[in-house]
């Protein structure tokens, strides 16, 4: 049994998080960069099987909804590359059921063995690439040098995978049998070599220690260097965002956005936004599903115990209630709640822009707006904080309309006296 199989068994809790992105961003994109090209095209390049068994559907079947939605305006084509036989087959299934009015096509093999011929046929085509492999994904000159060297019209946007899992478990085996790698070992190094560009995140790796939460730092390092080399390369920004089990555990990947177009930060931070409150609300029911699965389990073995003993229930409910355990429940995800604090957060981020007095648009400026909200809070809570702080004077945008990720936002007469 390997560590994958059961992944498309039903989604979890990360997964929705992906998939909430999936559902909305490669609209905005379609929409979007789509008007600078005469075609659109979305590259699956780990697609996977195309839905979950319970019919929950998967990134195929996600890019095949937003070509669907963006068709009557937009020439939009999907392409989905799955190396596994298995896997393949079922994709092709869902391929050819979900996406028959739709001009779509599965290939089967290695993502790097179909790129070439795949960027050929999309070069007049914007080009959305989602890459989400188990581990590690293309090669770094294939992503910089084909996938993102392409020229800066049509628009090109990378939707990365990167795994932390990976990096943490090879930085793991980099420090513990530095000596004596075996050959399997030793070509995995390698394979991670290639991945981030050489070999400059293995003195990062080895500054790890088996303290808890080392080994998550220096995988997170590793991930803000590579995404640093990675814009520093292809002209372009990116937004890494942690996607985890739950709050306060350690991140499973990032998920990593890099594109040329500061609007597309900007919206794609609403859709992860929107994302993450699914996200919220899917791995409270999971946790609490689990817990309370473990508390009647817990009351079966009573039940079976005390059968055993030759105990017999009057009033079997009131007798085992009165003795089970309790489970503890997460309350549902308040949004409303959060959103007081994400809109606190960004005035404070917005007064600090006011108050160097030079006039700004807040899409230039997603990282500075949001902050630590950063994908948890979106467009109407900025709207929000600004009409406060219009009220207060330290804007003199109203917040109030349509567009205000373009408008040019100037100080009020109280920004710099407040
Ligand atoms: C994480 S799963 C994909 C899940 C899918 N994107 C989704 O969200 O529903 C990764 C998939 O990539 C496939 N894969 C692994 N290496 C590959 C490669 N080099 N080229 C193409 N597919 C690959 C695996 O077989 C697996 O099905």
């Amino acid at each position: 049994m390997t560590a994958n199989t059961g992944f498309f068994r039903e989604q979890e809790a990360p997964a929705v998080l992906k998939h909430g992105i999936l559902r909305r961003y490669p609209v905005v994109f379609a929409s979007a960069a789509g008007g600078n090209a005469s075609r659109v095209v979305l590259l699956d390049g780990y697609a996977g099987r195309g839905k979950y068994e319970d019919g929950s559907p998967g990134s195929p079947m996600l890019l095949l909804g937003a070509a669907s939605k963006t068709g009557s305006f937009r020439t939009v084509e999907c392409i989905f590359v799955e190396r596994d036989r298995a896997n393949f087959t079922v994709l092709s299934e869902v391929v050819q059921s979900h996406g028959a009015d739709l001009s779509c096509c599965a290939l089967q093999g290695d993502l790097s063995s179909h790129l070439a011929s795949i960027l050929t046929s999309a070069s007049d085509a914007a080009l959305f690439a989602f890459l989400d492999p188990f581990g590690t994904a293309l090669n770094y000159d294939e992503l910089t040098k084909q996938i993102l060297g392409r020229p800066t019209r049509p628009p090109t946007e990378v939707l990365l995978h990167f795994s932390v899992n990976a990096i943490r478990r090879i930085s793991g085996l980099l420090r513990a049998r530095r000596e004596e790698l075996s050959d399997a070992e030793r070509k995995t190094i390698e394979r991670v070599d290639r991945f981030l560009g050489g070999e400059w995140w293995q003195p990062i790796a080895l500054e790890a220690n088996d303290e808890p939460g080392v080994a998550t730092k220096i995988a997170e390092r590793v991930v803000q260097e590579y995404c640093r080399r990675v814009g520093t390369d292809t002209a372009s920004g990116s937004v890494a965002f942690p996607v985890r089990d739950r709050p306060g555990l350690a991140p499973e990947y990032f998920l990593v956005l890099f594109t040329r177009h500061p609007y597309a930060i900007w919206r794609f931070n609403d859709a992860l936004s929107l994302a993450n409150v699914e996200w919220q609300e899917a791995w409270r029911g999971k946790a609490n599903a689990k817990e309370a699965a473990k508390v009647a389990a817990k009351v079966a073995k009573q039940r079976a115990v005390e059968a055993e003993q030759g105990l017999m229930y009057l009033f079997d409910d009131f007798e085992v209630a009165s003795a089970a355990p309790v489970a503890v429940t997460h309350e549902p995800f308040d949004e409303a709640a959060e959103a007081m604090r994400w809109v606190a957060v960004i005035e404070q981020n917005l007064t600090v822009l006011f108050r160097k007095g030079v006039p700004f648009k807040l899409m230039n400026n997603t990282g500075a707006v949001y902050g630590e909200v950063l994908g948890e809070a979106r467009e109407k809570h900025a709207a929000q904080a600004l009409k406060n702080l219009h009220a207060l004077g330290i804007s003199e945008d109203t917040g109030v309309g349509k567009g205000i990720h373009n408008r040019v936002l100037r100080p009020g007469q109280n920004a710099l006296t407040t």
